[in-house]
């Protein structure tokens, strides 16, 4: 009804001692692209391992398209609508490419060939066609990311989670994630991205007439401290700390 996508409110996570997570609200509206920035050990990854139900949160809801799937894990029905990659990449070393595309489709209830299909399809259009058929373990790291970004185009999520995406990435990949993210924003998809500064490749996208919203909770900041939303021409240094 409100017509969002993502709606996390009052999120805190801590292990042990440290309180990774703090009473963080987070929307996010179809189109949308939000930012998440922050230093090292600022709580980007476990806010999206939140997001994601892949930590249980200590306190706070999380809705996806109006469900409350805060108690439910990253396999259930309610968060089919979302995807999210990981920083370190989520391949499987052994699988080929093909088969690490597919993998995506099948858990999303695709038949085998049918996931395959879509997975040949996906690592053309990221330009990974001539390495289909090789293992993960023999492709680079940057190749390794593209792979996230094919079953990103399998998956077609309503909410895409991307974690540190182009960090130690080449200009020429980050070209190809920066189409393949406009044309899904184009399409709805909304997007929660870490980066640990704003890299180039937030501000040149946002250049092309995406609505950035940047928030920063680096630890120090009181709670629900208020975020800074940028629409438009954002600069090199939206962090409000
Ligand atoms: N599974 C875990 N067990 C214990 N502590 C954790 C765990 N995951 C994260 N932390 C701690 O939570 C804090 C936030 O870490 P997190 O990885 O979320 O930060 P980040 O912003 O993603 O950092 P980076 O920019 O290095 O990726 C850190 O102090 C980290 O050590
Ligand atoms: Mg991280």
């Amino acid at each position: 009804m409100s017509g969002m996508i993502l709606e996390a409110s009052g999120l805190s996570k801590s292990f042990g001692g440290v309180n990774a997570v703090r009473g963080v609200d987070l929307h996010v509206v179809p189109g949308e692209l939000v930012a998440l920035v922050g230093p090292n050990g600022a709580g980007k990854t476990t806010l999206l391992n939140l997001l994601a139900g892949q930590f249980l949160v200590d306190r706070g809801v999380i809705r996806i398209a109006g469900a409350d799937v805060t108690r439910l894990d990253p396999s259930s029905h309610a968060r089919r609508p979302m995807f999210r990659t990981f920083q370190n990449g989520g391949t499987f070393a052994k699988l080929t490419a093909l088969q690490n595309v597919a993998v995506a489709g099948i858990v999303r209830g695709m038949r085998r060939g049918e996931a395959e299909h879509a997975a040949a399809e996906a690592l053309a259009r990221v330009g990974l066609e001539p390495v289909l058929e090789w293992t993960a373990d023999h492709l680079s790291g940057g190749q390794r990311k593209l792979i996230d970004f094919a079953r990103l185009l399998l998956a077609k999520p309503r909410i895409a989670l991307l974690d540190e995406p182009t960090a130690g990435v080449n200009p020429a990949i980050m070209d190809v994630m920066r189409s393949i993210i406009i044309s899904m924003r184009d399409a709805g998809t909304g997007f929660v991205s870490s980066a640990m500064t704003c890299p180039g490749f937030l501000i040149s996208v946002s250049g092309s007439s995406f609505s950035l919203a940047v928030r920063s909770w680096p630890a120090a900041l009181p709670r629900k401290s208020a975020p800074t939303r940028l629409s438009g021409k954002p600069t090199s240094h939206e962090h409000s700390h």
